[in-house]
């Protein structure tokens, strides 16, 4: 299994039935907190294709898994994440917001966030690189997977087309996908500049320009469109013939797939 080509289950089973992967946004978020550890281990239990989340620099340059650029929503503490250590988020709780049940979890690292993947094969991972990084600050993330061998598990992507160059210039050889809400310009053109992998829209997107695909895929480009919770989004996703859906919910996409 690959993430070159997009073939992961966890059951060991191709994934050549033409439906689209199932991919964790933030884990399985529906149901754990955001981005945490029990999100991901929830979203490989229920048969997850792929796991998304999202990258922050803390104040002292650690890899950090949150979405937001503070910690005021999803922890028990206060302000941005680039103003506060990485000791100090690790002392925060990222659980308790969620319910009483998850108290205790931590906001990963980068680094307890590669381990998690190494643990659980064949899950693959897609990384999301929020705001701005530099070549040598996504480094240390590329590095860390290709000494943990999760190279071939993995896709990293980004809105921001600075962020797409660095992970590009620093490792060259990691799948790539660039967000998008709005169309740029020259849509096929960024894409080919940046040689990414996957051109992933907003579901929004996706509705207001259907031929969006099959344009994506005459250029040999993937799309995994966001994130869709409802089943009339995910028929007309799969309709529409994209690569994967970004669900809070992959549990039940899961079984909405089967029962096709
Ligand atoms: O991976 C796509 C999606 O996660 C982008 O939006 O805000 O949830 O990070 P957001
Ligand atoms: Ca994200």
């Amino acid at each position: 299994m690959t993430t070159t080509d997009l073939d992961p289950r966890p059951d060991g089973q191709p994934a050549t039935t033409g439906l689209p992967l199932v991919i964790a946004h933030r884990g399985n978020s529906s149901v754990a907190p955001e981005n945490t550890l029990a999100a991901l281990e929830s979203a490989w239990r229920v048969g997850a294709d792929v796991i998304e989340i999202d990258l922050q620099l803390t104040a002292d340059g650690v890899a950090v898994v949150i979405h937001d650029e503070t910690v005021d929503r999803t922890t028990n503490g206060a302000g941005r994440v680039d103003r506060l250590t990485a000791a100090q988020v690790a002392d925060l709780d990222a659980g308790d917001w969620f319910s009483d049940h998850f108290g205790g979890q931590r906001v990963p690292t980068g680094e307890d966030l590669l381990a998690f993947f190494v643990a659980h094969p064949p899950i693959c991972l897609l990384a999301e690189f929020k705001g701005p990084w530099g070549t040598e600050e996504v480094r240390q993330v590329t590095d860390a997977v290709d000494l943990m061998g999760l190279a071939d598990r993995m896709v990293v992507q980004s809105f921001d087309v600075a962020t797409v160059e660095a992970l590009r210039a620093a490792a060259p050889e990691l799948p790539r996908g660039l967000l998008v809400d709005e169309l740029p310009e020259d849509l096929l053109a960024l894409c080919r500049e940046l040689r990414v992998m996957t051109l992933n829209p907003s579901g929004r997107l996706l509705r207001r320009e259907p031929d969006l695909v099959d344009a994506l895929h005459g250029e040999g480009l993937r799309t995994m469109v966001w994130t869709l919770d409802e089943p009339a989004h995910w028929a007309a996703a799969v309709a529409a013939g994209v690569d994967g859906i970004i669900t809070d919910r992959p549990d039940r996409l899961r079984g909405w797939l089967a029962a096709r």
